[in-house]
């Protein structure tokens, strides 16, 4: 038997993830650990699953709650964080305690607990503006905004804990994960969610910038996907190391804004504003890592990734939907 242990079980890919597990591995008799202080996460994100995980209220800040909830654990996804570069720029203390204290935390519990393997939610901001497309992980990464510094840090933490430790960690770094469960109506919302809410309510979007700007725009199996591969793979293929996880497609805001008025039967433009403080010009991903490494492929396209993310706002956002 075997115990996982998701942090920020709760939120948007955390939640996919949980459920995941639970479909896959709690057959065999194995044991999902979930922990989330609920600070962008949701009770109801967990309801199909709930009844299925030891599940523990707690924030990655409280060191000996995150020790105790390490304690017994083999391996450990670490997805819990603060994951926004506007809410980082305006608060950086904030985000800094939940995403590097919160990352040193777990890493420190684990290592006392005996772990055996941590997969970590790596951003693909960490590469920051610098030329040259599709982003490589051999590139030198060049954050801008506390965000991506955070979680960058995140990540040389964990190479350090594979090389002096012998946990054996990963970092993934998403590029613009979406689909169901995204919340819409934060200030701190990614682009698709709050693109389809304010759709379905008759509201023109803000598309800050030109709109050419491109998102290497990735469905959430496929990063849950990846998580699963590489907690299964061989040590050698994953530890120390840091992947991109991806579509391989650059798509750009102006196109995904047309694709989903289309499935929004939208027929109003949207609102161009001025571009936002640290935010990235361009993302596009060689995915050819991953693949290598632990067999990632892309399972969900973009365009069937957003099909399936509209049906489920509509169905979640019936009463806005009705008008
Ligand atoms: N969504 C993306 O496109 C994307 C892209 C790059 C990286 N990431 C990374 O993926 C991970 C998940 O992002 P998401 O989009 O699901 O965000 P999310 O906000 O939906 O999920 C984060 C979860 O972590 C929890 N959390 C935050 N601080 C915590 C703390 N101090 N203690 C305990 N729990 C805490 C939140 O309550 C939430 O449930 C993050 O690490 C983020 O940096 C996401």
């Amino acid at each position: 038997m075997a115990r996982y242990l998701v942090t920020g079980c709760a939120g948007f890919i955390g939640s996919h993830l949980t459920e995941k597990l639970v479909e896959t591995f709690a057959p065999n008799g194995d044991v999902i650990r979930g922990l989330d202080n609920f600070e962008t996460g949701k009770r109801e994100n967990l309801t199909n699953v709930l009844d299925r995980i030891e599940f523990r209220e707690c924030d990655l800040r409280d060191d000996a709650a995150v020790a105790d909830a390490c304690r017994g654990v083999d391996y450990i996804f670490h997805v819990a964080a603060l994951p926004s570069v506007p809410r980082s720029v305006k608060d950086p203390r904030t985000s800094h305690t939940a995403n590097v204290d919160g990352t040193f935390n777990l890493l420190e519990g684990a290592r006392a607990a005996g772990v055996r393997r941590i997969v970590y939610s790596a951003s693909s901001s960490a590469y920051g503006n610098q030329p040259g497309f599709p982003r490589v992980e051999t590139m030198v990464p060049m954050p801008i905004a506390p965000y991506p510094v955070q979680k960058l840090a995140g990540e040389f933490y964990m190479k350090s804990y594979w090389q002096i430790y012998g946990i054996e960690t990963a970092c993934l770094r998403y590029f613009n994960i979406f689909g169901p469960r995204q919340v819409p109506d934060s200030p701190y919302s990614g682009v698709m969610a709050k693109f389809t809410l304010m759709m379905m309510r008759g509201e023109r979007p803000t598309i800050f910038g030109d709109g050419e700007q491109g998102r290497d725009f990735t469905y959430i199996d496929n990063a849950v996907s990846a998580n699963i591969l590489a907690m299964t793979v061989p040590a050698e293929k994953i530890a120390g190391r840091v992947f991109n996880v991806a579509c391989g497609e650059r798509h750009s805001i102006n196109k995904t804004f047309r694709i989903l008025a289309e499935l929004l039967d939208f027929k109003e433009q949207p609102i161009y504003g001025p571009p936002r403080t640290g935010d990235i010009r361009d993302s596009l991903a060689d995915i050819s890592a991953a693949r290598d490494a632990f067999g990632y492929s892309v399972a969900v396209s973009f365009e069937e990734g957003l099909r399936r993310t509209v049906e489920w706002y509509k169905q979640q956002y019936a009463e806005v939907a009705a008008g």
